[in-house]
């Protein structure tokens, strides 16, 4: 096993009122305590030492997220990481953060901007994720679901996220953009693979690399500056001919950031949920059997992993003008922090919240992916991973179960989790199955 996390039952509850959420170790294996804690006291609070105010309560962060005017993307990713670049004064610091906005993490991405920009970047995805483009990848998804299942299902094991799901997300990602099949192969290499410089964020505090995505950017930048001077027919030609609502060409710079940061956004997210939602397959049978028995509960089940396991686990705001959150006062210049994991557990919007039910009724309430003009583009794209991906499990792997040697014996299990407070999601999860036969395959 890689560096583990874990906690036992037998632990002393941490002093929640003193940690440090951004670099306790501790809170990595299991959040959702800790948000309880907050939430109990107020949804809306004040922790830790960077004087960062927690949203823990459904209700509280819809209002945020639907009030860009006021809560600022600009350090949507990092939160208080690395520091704002000026010291925030009077009740408005709008020009304050516009004078330093260029310079900030991430800032060239449509996920730290602010309206009006914001709107002109998301408007180059919509050129991408047409109904028409959304069905041709679905198909190449239950290809591609096939085809990396047929690479291990031989050995009767495997490592799920490096050997299905972090393949499966990166390269139905490649097919939404478009990029050749004979470049398939060298993204899985390099996107796959983990590296240094792809990280965004952890909890050591290391600061965003101002651009994590370079390589994709020269990428893309090559496909696309080729595709505007010799057009094809393909869907790289469309990206590299898409406009601006108002009729203007964007510069191919823009263009790429648009494409380019689906990788970052939709590659690990996705893998999170997939490994969540095999960890549940290893550990609860009945789950699966009830799923066999009726795939229609597939939609709703997925839905339901996405509340339980949100993949991002903290998404903030820079409050620009000084406001309230329910009763709450937030100076202008206040660091507001959503936590996706506290808001879907909120016993106040979802009953029984710690519980896993297929068939809740008001689980799509779910802000795993976020609400209003930020909201997740690609939100239903991996809601179809997921379905394509419990559908085909279901179709070819049974007897699906933890391996001992690698997460420890039933009553003892070990489970690793990123050390990052961005993202919640396993590090591996090693599973052992058997292949279904092809005769009730299907
Ligand atoms: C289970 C998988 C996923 C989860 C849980 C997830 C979650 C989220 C969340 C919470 C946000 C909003 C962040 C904020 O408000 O600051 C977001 C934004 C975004 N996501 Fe996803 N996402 C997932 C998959 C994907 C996929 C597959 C793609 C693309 C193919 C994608 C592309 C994006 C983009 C481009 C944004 C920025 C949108 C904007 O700023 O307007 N995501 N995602």
């Amino acid at each position: 096993m890689q560096e583990t996390s874990l906690t036992s039952p037998n632990d002393t509850t941490p002093d929640y009122d003193s940690i440090d959420f951004f670099t306790d170790q501790s809170l990595v294996p299991d959040p959702y305590p800790y948000f309880d804690h907050l939430r109990a006291q107020c949804p809306v609070l004040k922790v830790g030492p960077y004087g960062v105010v927690a949203v823990t309560g459904h209700e509280e962060a819809s209002v945020v997220y639907k009030d860009p005017a006021i809560f600022s993307s600009a350090i949507a990713v990092g939160g208080p990481f690395p520091p704002l670049p000026f010291t925030p004064e009077g009740d408005d610091i709008t020009e304050q953060l516009e004078a330093h906005r260029a310079g900030m993490p991430m800032s060239e991405h449509m996920v730290t901007m602010d309206p009006p920009q914001h709107a002109r970047a998301r408007s180059l995805l919509n050129r991408l994720l047409t109904p028409k483009r959304l069905k041709e990848n679905e198909e190449f998804m239950w290809r591609l679901a096939d085809a990396t299942i047929d690479e291990f299902i031989g050995k009767g094991h495997c490592e799920f996220l490096t050997e299905y799901a972090g393949p499966f997300s990166m390269l139905v990602i490649a097919d939404l953009l478009g990029v050749p099949d004979e470049d398939r192969e060298t993204f899985r290499d390099v996107l796959a693979t983990p590296r240094e410089g792809m990280r965004v964020g952890a909890l050591d505090h290391e600061p965003l690399a101002h651009n994590p995505l370079a390589w994709l950017d020269d990428k893309f930048a090559h496909y696309l500056q080729e595709r505007r001077d010799v057009p094809r027919d393909d869907v790289l030609t469309g990206l590299a001919g898409a406009k601006y609502p108002e009729g203007d060409t964007p510069e191919i710079d823009d263009v790429v950031k648009s494409a380019t940061f689906l990788f970052a956004a939709g590659q690990h997210t996705t893998t999170k949920l997939l490994g969540s939602t095999m960890r549940v397959f290893a550990e609860q049978p009945d789950v699966v059997d009830a799923l066999r028995a009726d795939r229609s509960r597939i939609p709703n089940f997925v839905e339901e992993m996405l509340r339980m396991e949100s993949p991002v686990k903290s998404a903030f705001r820079l409050a620009l003008k000084s406001t309230k959150i329910g009763d709450v006062d937030i100076p202008a210049g206040t660091t507001v922090m959503l936590c996706p994991g506290g808001l879907n557990r909120d016993p106040r919007r979802f009953e029984n919240p710690h519980e896993l039910q297929i068939d809740r009724p008001n689980v799509r309430e779910h802000l795993a992916f976020g609400r209003g003009a930020h909201s997740c583009p690609g939100g239903p794209l991996a809601r179809v991973e997921g379905r394509v991906t419990v559908e085909r499990i279901l179709d070819r792997l049974t007897d699906i179960r933890l391996s001992e040697d690698k997460h420890g014996p039933a009553g003892a299990r070990e489970f690793s989790y990123e050390p990052t407070f961005i993202l919640r999601g396993l590090t591996e999860i090693h599973i052992e199955f058997a292949a279904r036969p092809a005769a009730t395959a299907q």
